[in-house]
């Protein structure tokens, strides 16, 4: 499904919940920059990670969203291509920076995932010391019980278990699956 026919929350509900999610992404905290929203099934979780997303969209301050399908096929390292695609259509100086990444290394989308993952993302990111200025930036991964197989999955989720604290502090992530 594209971005553009998710639904989202009615106006005026859901009001505690987004305000609760919107106030922890924008308040800095040390050692946490993950926050998890679990829930039943047609609990309303992509609902509410659709607004929330919109809310910052509008705000400039988006970094990426990316939601999974059980109908789509997701592997691990498309995610962090993807990833690295949405950052740099998202900020000017980080698109130089991955660019410079791939023209330097045009074999890149073969390496390990933990390879792309370093010279696709981290690598750009921390060469660009301006972003830290600018605000926080929101990332949002909806639905990641529904991203690849479990197999596929567990590599994807152990890898951003351990790289994902190596971020600048500006980026803040909210994650949706069912439990
Ligand atoms: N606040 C709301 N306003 C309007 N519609 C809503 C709201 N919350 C949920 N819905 C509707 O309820 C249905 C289920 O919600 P949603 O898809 O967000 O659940 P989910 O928790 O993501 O489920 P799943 O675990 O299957 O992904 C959707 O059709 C959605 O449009
Ligand atoms: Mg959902």
């Amino acid at each position: 499904m594209d971005g553009f026919s998710r639904p989202e929350c009615l106006p005026g509900t859901r009001q505690d919940i987004l305000n609760w999610i919107t106030d922890w992404l924008i308040t800095p905290s040390q050692g946490q920059n993950i926050i998890w929203l679990h829930g039943l099934a047609g609990s309303g979780k992509s609902t509410i990670s659709t607004t929330i997303a919109e809310y910052f969209r509008e705000l400039k301050r988006l970094g990426a969203f990316m939601f999974f399908d059980r109908s789509e096929s997701s592997e691990p390292a498309a995610v962090i291509r993807t990833l690295s695609y949405k950052l740099a259509s998202f900020h000017p100086a980080l698109r130089v920076a991955i660019c410079a990444q791939i023209e330097n290394d045009p074999g890149i989308s073969e390496a390990p995932i933990r390879t792309q993952f370093s010279k696709l993302i981290l690598e750009p990111l921390s060469s660009l010391p301006i972003l830290h200025n600018e605000g926080p930036v929101i990332v949002i991964l909806d639905a990641f019980d529904e991203c690849g197989d479990s197999t596929s999955r567990r590599s994807l989720l152990m890898l951003l278990a351990q790289e994902l604290e190596k971020f600048p502090s500006a980026f803040r992530f909210m994650v949706t699956s069912r439990r």
